[in-house]
């Protein structure tokens, strides 16, 4: 028992080595960052959010989205989840966030960790930890993530102008993604987020009418499609549209809806449209396993942007509250 125990603790070790190793983990990052003064910390949060999602499993939607609302404006520092004061309107209510939902599912997490170890687990990390299952839950890849994150100071509605329109073209958002280090390949991965989940009439309307100069519906739209658009829309702005044929399973059907023409948003159809990302969406249509594994990288990828270290940030004790 004692020899095996032993093994057992060298390969565990071995293996987080290897793991930090291939992902050369910086900003005070690491797979392990609970052990000591939280070691059930995975576990709190994969409980809370399995049973969030097993009452609504459009959540898994949901927490995808809020994570890369979080990475993308300021890094993954948590600044998405505060809340607005008097002197202050914070990011969540912003027109590009307004439709995010599941902080309640975060707060429960942190609620339950604060009991068990309190001040330890920034609510950054208890949002990329809650992606990560929310994932797994509706069907995708398991992966594992750095932990450490410090929750930011910070949170603006000005600063998020640096999350991407549903508008930008092919060209806009590789060099959108460019800009923070992800490649072509990288970018169109991560878009698969949208196997999971809705966007309401507004965000792809302009696609129906009074397009451009020479088209009165967007051209790159399948016309059986857009017809399926126009009825959704018929019942106001925030009626809402899957991605695919299987909004709460993580699959890759939202690459087939694009071979078809059936992409909701027009950046969901450029990445089919232009020459530069369509050969991207056909390997990913075609091999999902081949998907899986280019989104669990680029999440894990994600969730290291402008990770605040030490000082720079805090643990908050109140996921909507500054310390
Ligand atoms: C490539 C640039 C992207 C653009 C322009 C974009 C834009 C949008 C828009 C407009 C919506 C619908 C919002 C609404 O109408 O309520 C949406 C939903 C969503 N987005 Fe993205 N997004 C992008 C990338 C991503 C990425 C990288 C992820 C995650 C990895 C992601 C995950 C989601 C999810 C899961 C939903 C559905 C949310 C729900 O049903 O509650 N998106 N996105």
């Amino acid at each position: 028992m004692g020899i095996f125990n032993c093994v057992f603790g060298v390969i565990v070790l071995v293996n987080m080595i290897a793991s930090e190793g291939k992902y050369g983990l910086a900003n005070g990052l690491s797979m392990n960052y609970y052990i000591m003064a939280c070691p059930f910390a995975d576990g709190i949060i994969k409980n809370t959010v399995n049973r969030a999602l097993q009452s609504d499993p459009t959540l898994a939607a949901a927490l995808v989205r809020m994570h890369f609302h979080d990475c993308f404006v300021e890094g993954c520092d948590g600044s998405v989840l505060i809340d607005s004061t008097k002197d202050n309107t914070a990011e969540k209510d912003s027109p590009a966030n307004l439709s995010l939902r599941g902080y309640e599912i975060i707060d429960a997490a942190k609620d339950a960790l604060e009991r068990q170890c309190p001040g330890v687990v920034s609510c950054a990390d208890i949002l990329a930890m809650a992606a990560r299952d929310a994932v797994f839950f509706a069907g995708g890849p398991v992966y594992e993530i750095p932990k450490g994150r410090k929750d930011g100071r910070r949170s603006k509605i000005e600063d998020t102008i640096n999350l991407p329109a549903p508008t930008l073209n092919s060209s806009e958002l590789i060099r959108m993604f460019g800009q923070r280090g992800f490649t072509a390949q990288e970018m169109v991965a991560l878009s698969g987020g949208h196997t999971l989940g809705t966007a309401r009439c507004s965000s792809f309307k302009s696609r129906l009418s009074n397009f451009d100069s020479t088209h009165d519906m967007d051209p790159s739209m399948d016309t059986q499609f857009a017809r399926t658009l126009s009825k959704t829309c018929s019942a106001g702005d925030k009626a809402e549209q899957p991605f695919d044929s299987t909004r709460n399973t993580f699959d890759n059907d939202y690459f087939n809806a694009l071979q078809r023409k059936a992409g909701v948003l027009f950046s969901d159809q450029t990445l089919f449209a232009s020459p530069r990302t369509r050969g991207i969406v056909n390997a990913y249509a075609m091999n999902m396993a081949m998907f899986f594994f280019d989104f669990q990288q680029a999440m894990v990828k994600m969730g290291m942007m402008d990770v605040k270290e030490g000082s720079k940030g805090e643990v908050r004790n109140n996921c909507r509250v500054i310390n």
